[in-house]
């Protein structure tokens, strides 16, 4: 049984390198400004947990692989190496020029490695997985060629050649004398709030002034308003579900020891927020609107990356989440009258999966209750996670002013006037 058993440990090398990918990369979410660049991140976050999720099931048919879900301190370093970096576009080169393509070099070792026959369910798995591989690093060239730090990818590449590649495949190379191990000294921080780049901000997009905020509460409830402006408004909403992504992206790292179904479902999760504001962000240049006008509400980041990681999660889910169903069946309904077919087919993706997310809230809230010590019911929990939003927005709600001018920014009465033309 040599052979199984060391293949075996090969398949968990390469889901522990998956499973680590996915908990450190995406801190980097809510620290880059550009959008596309954030959609795309969610996208591969999905993606590596997938790998990781496969590569654990074939796993476990292997006598080697071993139980559990637990990282190795090696693979734990350098990954907590990877996100001691100031600049995130740095910290992007560094995941992407280093780390990624060695868990490619890997794959590749792996095929080569085993038996093509014999082993030919992982090997089908690795072949896929290859081809992702390329693909990702390709998918993010774009964004890496502005950047240009040779020191950082020199520092992780000696971190990695340590231990001779993700699979120990090449020479190990001794650390020199002198090597730093940023992470030791420096506990990893999220930032205070999210980057946007070159948008322009505010605290939130919802409100009751037509003179001055996109999303008039009162309207999307009024039956006398526009069915085009009620579309209008909700594909700002699921665009502005951008802040899910930047507040749901910590909860990984927050979670370090937390099963790995977990971290899948919390992939899917971000991944299908990402996909949510993408919907607004692809169909309202075509229904004419200017994204330069739309500024970007910070306010729900703000607030809860003050909160610990179950009450965070526990807003989502269970208030904010659990709480949306009915205003939006109300939109939909009206979105309906326009005979909009894409339309009604993103509301209606984006309802299935908002039912999916609560179902996510009731079965994992209690799990990271428990990896925070909470104890008590969950509601009670939800309930005083509550009080203490109220509390918090107080203290950080509603501080970043308006980037634009009630003239130059998009509102609700800018709204009607584009939904006339459009
Ligand atoms: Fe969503
Ligand atoms: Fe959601």
């Amino acid at each position: 049984m040599a052979a199984v058993k060391e293949m075996g440990q090969l398949l968990r090398m390469l889901f522990e390198v998956e499973r680590e990918f996915v908990r450190t990369v995406a801190v980097l979410i809510p620290r880059v400004g550009n959008i596309e660049l954030k959609y795309l991140l969610c996208q591969h976050v999905w993606e590596s947990a997938g790998h990781a999720r496969f590569i654990s099931e074939r796993g476990r048919e292997l006598t080697g692989f071993g139980k559990g879900d637990a990282v190795r301190e090696s693979y734990r370093s350098i990954f907590e190496e990877a996100i001691r970096v100031e600049d995130p576009m740095v910290g992007l080169t560094g995941f992407y020029k280093v780390l990624k393509p060695a868990l490619l070099d890997a794959y590749r070792h792996y095929l080569e490695s085993t038996h093509h026959l014999a082993d030919w369910p992982s090997r089908k798995l690795v072949e896929e997985f290859i081809v992702d591989e390329e693909r990702h690093l390709r998918e993010m060239d774009p964004y890496l060629s502005q950047t240009n730090d040779r020191d950082w990818e020199q520092h992780l590449s000696i971190a990695l050649d340590g231990l001779g590649g993700w699979l120990g495949e090449s020479d190990r190379k001794a650390l020199p004398e002198g090597f730093d191990w940023n992470w030791e000294e420096l506990p990893y921080r999220h930032p205070d709030t999210c980057n946007r780049g070159e948008y322009p901000l505010c605290s939130s997009v919802f409100g009751h002034d037509p003179e001055s905020d996109p999303i008039v509460r009162e309207w999307l409830e009024d039956p006398n308003t526009d069915a085009r402006v009620v579309r209008l408004m909700v594909f700002i909403w699921l665009m502005m579900e951008l802040d899910a992504v930047d507040y749901l992206s910590p909860i990984f790292y927050d979670t370090t020891d937390a099963p790995f179904d977990l971290h899948y479902d919390l992939a899917r999760h971000l991944w299908d927020e990402s996909r949510h504001s993408a919907f607004g962000y692809r169909q309202l240049p075509k229904l004419k609107v200017d994204l330069g006008t739309l500024e970007h509400s910070l306010d729900l980041y703000n607030i809860l990356i003050q909160m610990s990681p179950p009450e965070r999660y526990a807003m989502m889910t269970m208030e904010f989440e659990a709480g949306s169903f009915a205003t939006k069946a109300h939109v939909m309904d009206r979105v309906r009258e326009l005979s909009d077919f894409e339309a009604d087919t993103l509301l209606a993706f984006d309802r299935n999966d908002e039912q999916q997310h609560v179902r996510f809230g009731h079965r994992w809230l209690p799990e990271i209750m428990r990896l925070f010590g909470e104890e008590g019911s969950v509601e009670a929990f939800v309930e005083s996670s509550r009080k203490r939003f109220k509390a918090l927005e107080k203290e950080f709600g509603g501080k970043t002013p308006h980037s634009l001018s009630p003239e130059v920014r998009l509102t609700g009465n800018k709204l009607r006037a584009i939904a006339e033309v459009a």
